[in-house]
């Protein structure tokens, strides 16, 4: 198991444009690193607030070795909270998701008000006190429908994000959205190996028959790469788009942590659908047509997202263990949107399912081979892995710049 020490090392030694060592993907020390250098301080990605559609509404999830609780108020704020009990640690909600009035922990029945107070403790001696035992809460953003999770008792900034998110995705009033299906499905690969197959079409003709009906797989169109390499036709996507009020240009993180861009499908396809058209009759917010395209949203480590003038496609990745990857898809469409009328689940839904399990086949195919002592990094295309480079550059700089030692440390 490597120590900071050797991680440091390896990442130092990795060739510039290669993949990563067997141990950076592999190794549980680094997978431990992973966690409590990246995992426990970045603002995750958490769930669309759709769906919290009312007081009471809770979702799960386990970052490491965290239990989460994200839940919305009787004020209809979200809240994020440790699923963990005030009393003797039982975790609280065991459900995906649900619905309650209130937090009753199964064991002795304390109970919680939904903005975490301490509400009942049954038979507790005259000394104790409760206002001392309310949940332990944990940082949470609404980002114009997209909630953000951070573990660390300082998170990073967020306002830059925030602010061009909501720009960003305030035609498509997410507030105004339901969840029309989700589907948690594991990759036996490392969360990194998931993230790098979604940072790349380099794979799609190979992988994906039904998304490539629509989703085109030139960096130049997809936006993979960068602001600098915009097509003709994405420029023209872009003017056409903003004439009519979607914000569309390629923004993105100095460091690329994050990135939007709204991008065209193929030949005017409307949607993520085997015939190319709108799978929801009823569109998203305010959108003005059925072919603007997709807004790309992506944050490391664990986010990507389409949304488009029909619907909304959320991804979730959490990393279960050095080798397996949790990845949550969860589609939205307008909350008057009538399934059965206006749309049906399986147009809808066919091609990401499909996508989907294309990915995590090849995902667990590259963690079989990367197991391999015969295995070797290789190198990326910079025409289209640049977006694996920037989430491998990203990835080993954040890591090893909160591993190196302090200056005045190491000095000693
Ligand atoms: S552990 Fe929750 S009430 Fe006892
Ligand atoms: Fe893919």
């Amino acid at each position: 198991m490597l120590n900071a020490t050797a991680i440091l090392r390896d990442i130092a030694n990795r060739r510039p444009n290669h993949s990563l060592s067997h141990d950076l993907y592999c190794d549980a020390g680094v997978y431990r690193a992973d966690l409590e250098q990246i995992w426990y301080k970045e603002w995750l990605f958490a769930v669309p607030s759709a769906q919290l559609a009312k007081a009471g509404s809770y979702a799960t999830m386990q970052v490491g070795t965290y239990p989460v609780v994200v839940v919305r108020g009787a004020d209809g704020l979200i809240r994020a909270f440790h699923n963990v009990c005030r009393h003797r640690g039982q975790k609280l909600c065991a459900k995906a998701e649900g619905a309650a009035p209130r937090i009753v922990c199964p064991y002795h029945q304390w109970t919680f008000d939904l903005d975490g107070k301490l509400l009942y403790a049954r038979d507790m001696q005259e000394a104790f006190d409760p206002a001392a035992h309310g949940l332990k809460k944990v940082h949470c953003a609404d980002l114009g429908g997209v909630v953000y999770i951070c573990l660390a008792q300082v998170p990073p900034p967020i306002a830059d994000l925030a602010r061009t998110a909501m720009a960003y995705l305030a035609p498509s009033r997410l507030k105004d959205a339901k969840v029309a299906f989700s589907s948690t499905i594991v990759e036996k690969g490392n969360w990194k190996l998931v993230m790098e197959n979604n940072r790349e079409c380099y794979h799609c003709a190979g992988s994906h028959p039904s998304l490539c009906r629509t989703f085109s797989d030139n960096p130049k169109i997809g936006a993979m790469d960068g602001p600098h390499s915009a097509s003709p036709e994405i420029l023209d996507h872009w003017q056409r788009c903003e004439t009519a009020g979607l914000p569309s240009r390629f923004v993105h993180a100095p460091d690329f942590q994050w990135r939007l861009a709204r991008v065209p499908l193929l030949n005017n396809a409307e949607s993520y659908t085997m015939t190319t058209k709108a799978a929801v009759a009823r569109r998203m917010g305010e959108m003005p047509f059925n072919d603007a395209g997709s807004l790309l949203m992506y944050h490391y480590p664990n986010t990507w997202n389409h949304f488009l003038a029909d619907h909304a496609i959320t991804f979730r990745v959490l990393p279960i263990s050095p080798t397996e990857t949790e990845v949550t898809t969860t589609w939205l469409v307008h909350k008057d949107a009538v399934e059965g009328v206006d749309y049906d689940l399986k147009t809808l839904t066919e091609v990401w399912l499909a996508t989907n399990d294309e990915d995590r086949r090849v995902v667990e195919q590259n963690q079989l081979g990367i197991l391999s002592p015969a295995y070797e990094p290789g190198p990326y295309s910079t025409i289209h892995e640049e977006g694996v480079i920037q989430f491998i550059d990203w990835y080993c700089g954040t890591l090893s710049g909160r591993l190196a030692p302090e200056p005045a440390l190491a000095a000693e």
